[in-house]
């Protein structure tokens, strides 16, 4: 199952507004084996070092002394949650090569590769889009983070050189070609370590619940189905000036990810570009999720001719930038954002061309 990246449309999804990300030709790879009894057996080839993890069917509750196997764990208690009766245990095995980290949903990828696995060894009938919100159902109840649905949706519903325009309201999408003649999509990983990424959005969201709340003096789900001028009528309704601020990203922001799928559409990539650029204004100065790590990235590669558009990708305060890169400016780029970034921040960013790859894939 692929990881992804998302081109714009960021802390929309659990505001009820649009996504538009890809899944990449990096991801997570299982095999498994059934069992006879109710063992269950991970083994990592990126843990080596932590060996076996053995567990049960009988266990599946969320430790610390699980690391990476409260995944697939909260995959297998969801199933079960859902009347989806593991019958017997198994031994897994995985290796990834999404960087550890770097916010390219290599959890979510994780779950939607559980969840594929445990569907075809059992035999359960059980549609992508399930797998996906199984996934984001483990991630927010036995994980901890309250993510909403588009890492999910990405890494089980890719399509090769497409994007997907999610509506996360209803969850229609429609699969968008990503035509970027003369450009490539180039991810830059800040490799920020110490973060605070799911406390802070566990935070967001709940601020942007209580905007909504204020607002709903009007007749609206979500802070999705207000326009721009919809939300300066009424923006008034929101007490706390904080919560205005993140109420205002999510509306701009869902608007802008309309805008800019039309400008992909009608081939206007400098347009599309503008909009990526205007997507990390309001990330930065809203809804506060950048940091000077992902600010300065962004900042140095606008200074360079040849990038259409660049800005923050995923939760923020760690993570990658995605930005667009005429061809003949890619290794301008990768040089010249990477001496700034190494000299401003202290060590280096790495860089990934990359190339957009299918959802899930079944090799045997
Ligand atoms: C993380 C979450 C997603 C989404 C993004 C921000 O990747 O898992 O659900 O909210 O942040 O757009």
């Amino acid at each position: 199952a692929p990881g992804r990246v998302n081109l714009i449309g960021e802390h929309t999804d659990y505001n009820g507004g649009h996504v538009f990300p890809c899944a990449l030709t990096i991801g997570t790879y299982g095999v498994i084996r059934k069992r006879e009894d109710r063992t269950i057996r991970f083994y990592s080839l990126n843990f080596t070092n932590n060996g076996i993890i053995t567990t049960s069917l009988d266990d599946l509750v969320p430790s610390e002394a699980a690391g990476w196997t409260n995944y697939p764990k909260g995959v297998m208690w969801t199933f079960e949650k859902r009347g989806y009766h593991l019958t017997a245990g198994a031994d897994i095995l995985i290796y990834g090569d999404i960087p550890a980290g770097s916010g390219l949903s290599s959890s979510a990828s994780l779950e939607v590769l559980t969840g594929l696995m445990l569907r075809d060894t059992f035999g359960f009938d059980i549609s992508m889009i399930d797998l996906a919100l199984i996934g984001q159902y483990s991630e927010n109840n036995f994980n901890g983070m309250n993510c909403g649905i588009m890492d999910q949706f990405a890494s089980a519903m890719g399509k090769k050189d497409c994007a997907i325009f999610l509506d996360t309201n209803t969850l229609n999408y429609e699969y968008a070609p990503v035509k970027l003649p003369d450009a490539r999509i180039v991810i830059t990983n800040s490799k920020v370590k110490h973060s605070l990424v799911s406390s802070a959005y566990n935070d967001r969201r709940r601020e942007s619940e209580t905007a909504l709340k204020d607002l709903q003096t009007v007749d609206i789900k979500t802070l999705g189905d207000l326009t721009e001028a919809e939300f300066e009528a009424h923006k008034d309704a929101i007490k706390d000036p904080v919560c205005r601020k993140r109420a205002k990203h999510a509306v701009y922001e869902n608007q802008r990810t309309i805008k800019a799928v039309e400008a992909l559409q009608n081939n206007d990539v400098a347009l599309f570009g503008k909009l990526m650029n205007d997507s990390h204004v309001s990330l930065r100065d809203d809804y506060e999720v950048t940091g000077i790590e992902l600010d300065t990235l962004v900042e140095e590669a606008w200074k360079i001719d040849g990038v259409i558009g660049s800005r923050m990708t995923g939760a923020g305060f760690g993570g990658c930038t995605v930005s667009i890169v005429k061809d003949d400016a890619v290794d301008a780029f990768i040089e010249k954002v990477g001496t700034a970034y190494k000299n401003k921040i202290g060590y280096a960013a790495d860089f990934y061309v990359v190339e957009i790859g299918d959802g899930p894939v079944k090799l045997a």
